[in-house]
């Protein structure tokens, strides 16, 4: 048997890890601007990390939902301090995909409605209903289509209010990433965002923020959402909250009630993942790691201004899209192979940097340096 031949894959063996560092199998460093999709949020193998997750493994890994698993409430009591939303509770999966499914369930049996409304452009994960909301049909499978997902432009207000009008009375939510990932950096206006918070309201439609790649302090807020100066009524989050080890959740206003057997997971919540969550949350906390994401998130989108080449610049924090002219497509590439810098991508020619939230000035200047060299080679050339 061999993998299931899905990926495009670079071809480097990556053995070992340390902060922003990874190293291949031939001893070569890389500076890792990507942290795999967004996951890695504190930096590979950091101690504190290493140790929790060691110490929680030797004493116990797993157990089910079914018997009482303190450290959940633990993770619970500081998600809550460190986003902001003490009152709201807290739901544990295993993914983003799994994260969004849960929400646009639970928004559902809420409202008793089946109506979504998702927006150009939004990646929501592979499952069924969070693919379904994914503006790709390319990835949805015939058995995934549904007319309940109505896909309407990004930060268009008219048609927003056009589609409640219409239809308000049968909408169970509005899902969105305020700023999108996988669609290329892209941010939801704040009057867009409170427009869906008020319409929300009027309709008694759930509001969903997708925070899977956006959130976890990565804006330099911990919620991206937070920006717009409204609260969604689930927020939903993965990647950089274990930081490579697999653990999604939902942030649950208190307007939901919870019932026996409505949601449920065999793995979600599992001792290892809450330890590895909450020495996320620590190390966050105690470093100052949103400060962080800000401030050299700022210094790079400023600098990133002055390179003429460049189409564009978006994002906040240490979420930024380049879009480059489709002339200089390949310099993602050339990064990876001549400076051995990992960044992502979008399409067509947008290079993603999501490093994680402790990088420094320094790993932002040699970017820079090498991005500039690149740019001004091809141009010249
Ligand atoms: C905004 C957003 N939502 C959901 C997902 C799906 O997350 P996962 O791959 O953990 O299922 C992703 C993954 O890229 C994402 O970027």
């Amino acid at each position: 048997m061999k993998p299931f031949d899905v990926y495009p894959i670079n071809p480097i063996n990556i053995v070992k890890a340390n902060g922003s560092t990874v190293w291949d199998a031939e001893g070569n460093a890389y500076l890792d601007l990507y942290g795999g999709h967004a996951v890695i949020s504190i930096g590979h193998t950091h101690p504190h990390y290493v140790q929790r997750v060691t110490e929680q493994l030797n004493r116990i890994g797993f157990y089910s939902n079914s018997v009482e698993i303190p450290i959940q409430r633990e993770l619970a009591q500081l998600l809550g301090e460190v986003s902001g939303k003490i009152d709201y509770a807290l739901f544990l999966c295993n993914s983003g995909a799994e994260a969004n499914e849960n929400a646009l369930k639970l928004a559902s049996f809420h409202n008793k409605r089946k109506k979504i409304i998702a927006f150009s452009k939004a990646f929501h994960g592979r499952t069924s209903l969070a693919v379904a909301a994914t503006d790709n049909p390319s990835i949805v499978a015939p058995v995934n289509e549904t007319e309940n997902v109505v896909f309407l432009p990004f930060n268009d207000e008219d048609a927003l209010k056009e589609a409640f009008s219409t239809d308000g009375a049968e909408i169970s939510s509005v899902i969105i990433e305020s700023i999108q990932g996988v669609g290329g950096i892209r941010e939801a206006s704040v009057s867009f965002l409170q427009l869906i918070r008020s319409l929300c309201d009027q309709y008694n439609a759930v509001f969903i923020a997708d925070e899977v790649q956006c959130g976890y302090g990565r804006s330099g807020l911990f919620y991206a959402q937070d920006y717009s100066g409204v609260e969604a009524d689930i927020y939903t989050m993965a990647k950089g909250m274990g930081n490579g080890f697999p653990i999604g959740a939902i942030s649950i206003s208190p307007k939901f009630k919870a019932s026996y057997g409505s949601l449920g997971t065999t793995f979600g919540g599992n001792h290892l993942a809450c330890a590895a969550a909450l020495a996320v949350l620590e190390i966050i906390q105690q470093d100052k790691l949103m400060e962080n994401a800000a401030l050299v998130g700022q210094y790079l989108i400023d600098e990133l201004n002055k390179i003429e080449e460049i189409i564009e610049v978006r994002g906040r924090g240490l979420m930024i899209g380049i879009e480059l002219p489709g002339s200089l497509a390949h310099v993602k590439k050339e990064l990876l192979i001549k400076n051995r810098i990992f960044t992502g991508e979008a399409k067509p020619s947008v290079i993603r940097l999501l490093p994680a939230l402790n990088i420094t000035k320094e790993h932002a200047d040699q970017f820079l340096l090498a991005l500039n060299e690149h740019v001004k080679t091809v141009t010249v050339a």
